[in-house]
């Protein structure tokens, strides 16, 4: 039996709600599947702000550094709105991203068969979807310099942030979506401003580059951002792999996830560069976030979740096939009718967090069963 090291931070609001649920799929990995996790859990975001008084501890960036793959929740909670920026709970997967350089975060924008009526969207324009947002998280506008608030001799306040992207930064997300490509469909749309911004010049020039030197096989295609949000919603099977910077990935991320049905569908994993003893740090989380105005009710949709646990063990174990089974798994809860309140289907069983989670095993045990 194979053991791995994960570092569980369920963080806050819905965050430790759906976690739960994760956990009860990571026992049966153990009672079926011949792995053992050596699980670390610790606080981040306001729940570690209200215990250690900092959103993130340099122990826990130790612990993730020496971590197989942390699984992480979200983080983000009301009641520290008023908290100065350097603390706020979001500064605890900002840190984790930056420390670690999880510089690509990979977010599939999946339509379950099942679930192709439950998009806003017409089901014949979202059914069999599959596209990969590949979204920078070290650069841009989120770290760029400079940044803060300002106050002018005349009491005029200046909020500023800055967009920067280097050619290295550009250049090693950009491979990882022509590598994702090549195991896909191939096509890769590299999504700016560079009709406003010079970081999105930089941008198209860098991937158009790389592509001509490295990439020729792969077919490129280049938009500007706020076309591109237009086209997921017009036509979003046009899309195969779309490479974009961290702000406008945010932004295209989410708006594809309700594509899929709801936000609580959609997991991400979060790459670093491969170290020279073969390692990369990685971090798997859902796209969604705490979730103040639910947290506590039981409603959370865990899949977002599931699916996350689902892209560590593809991703950081090597082990595709459990990652399928629980994809597999999912495709069948979602199938027989269950549905969490955020999944908007007519005549659906509603369910809470939990039953949503013992559905998920107990189509893992069918599954296992019929072999
Ligand atoms: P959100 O993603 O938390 O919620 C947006 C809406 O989607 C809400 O109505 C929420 O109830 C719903 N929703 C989200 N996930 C769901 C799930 N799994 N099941 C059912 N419904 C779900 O975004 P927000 O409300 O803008 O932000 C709340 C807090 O979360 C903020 O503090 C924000 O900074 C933080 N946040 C954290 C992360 C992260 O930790 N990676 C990501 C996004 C937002
Ligand atoms: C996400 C979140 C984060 C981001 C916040 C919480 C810092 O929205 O992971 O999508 O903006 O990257
Ligand atoms: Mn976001």
């Amino acid at each position: 039996t194979v053991t791995k090291k994960l570092l569980v931070l369920p963080g806050d609001g819905i965050g430790p709600e759906v976690m739960r649920e994760v956990a009860k799929v990571v026992s049966w990995m153990e009672r079926t599947r011949g792995i053992r996790f050596e699980i670390e859990e610790d606080l981040v975001g306001g729940a570690s702000l209200a215990v250690h008084g900092t959103p993130i501890r340099d122990e826990v960036i130790a612990k993730a550094r020496a971590a197989d793959a942390v699984l992480f929740g979200s983080v983000g909670d009301p009641r520290w709105a008023h908290v100065g920026f350097d603390r706020r709970p979001e500064v605890a997967i900002l840190k984790l991203r930056s420390e670690l350089e999880l510089f690509a975060n990979l977010r599939p924008a999946q339509v379950f068969e099942a679930l192709a009526d439950a998009s806003t969207l017409k089901p014949e324009v979202v059914a069999g979807l599959d596209i990969m947002i590949v979204r920078e998280t070290v650069g841009g506008i989120y770290f760029g310099e400079p940044r803060g608030i300002e106050t002018l001799a005349d009491g005029t306040r200046r909020g500023i942030n800055t967009e920067v992207y280097t050619t290295p930064e550009i250049e090693r997300v950009a491979r990882v979506a022509f590598e994702l490509a090549r195991k896909r469909g191939n096509r890769v749309c590299s999504v700016e401003k560079c009709n406003v911004m010079e970081s999105g010049l930089l941008w198209k020039e860098v991937v158009t580059d790389l592509h001509a030197r490295e990439y020729p096989d792969v077919t490129l295609s280049h938009m500007l951002a706020d076309n591109c949000a237009m086209q997921l919603v017009r036509n979003p099977r046009q899309f195969d792999v779309i490479v974009t910077g961290n702000l406008f990935g945010d932004l295209l991320s989410d708006l594809a996830s309700m594509l899929t049905g709801s936000l609580g569908m959609l997991p991400s994993a979060t790459l670093g560069p491969v170290a020279a003893d073969g390692r990369r740090a990685a971090l798997y989380e859902p796209i969604h976030g705490s979730a103040p105005d639910i947290a506590g009710t039981g409603q959370a949709n865990p899949l977002a979740q599931i699916l996350s646990f689902a892209m560590l063990l593809r991703y950081s174990l090597d082990r595709g096939d459990d990652a399928d089974l629980i994809e597999r798994a999912v495709a069948d809860v979602l199938a027989s009718g269950l549905r969490t309140p955020d999944i908007m289907s007519e005549g659906k069983a509603r369910v809470g967090t939990a039953t949503m989670g013992d559905a998920v095993v107990q189509a893992l045990d069918r599954i296992a069963k019929a072999g």
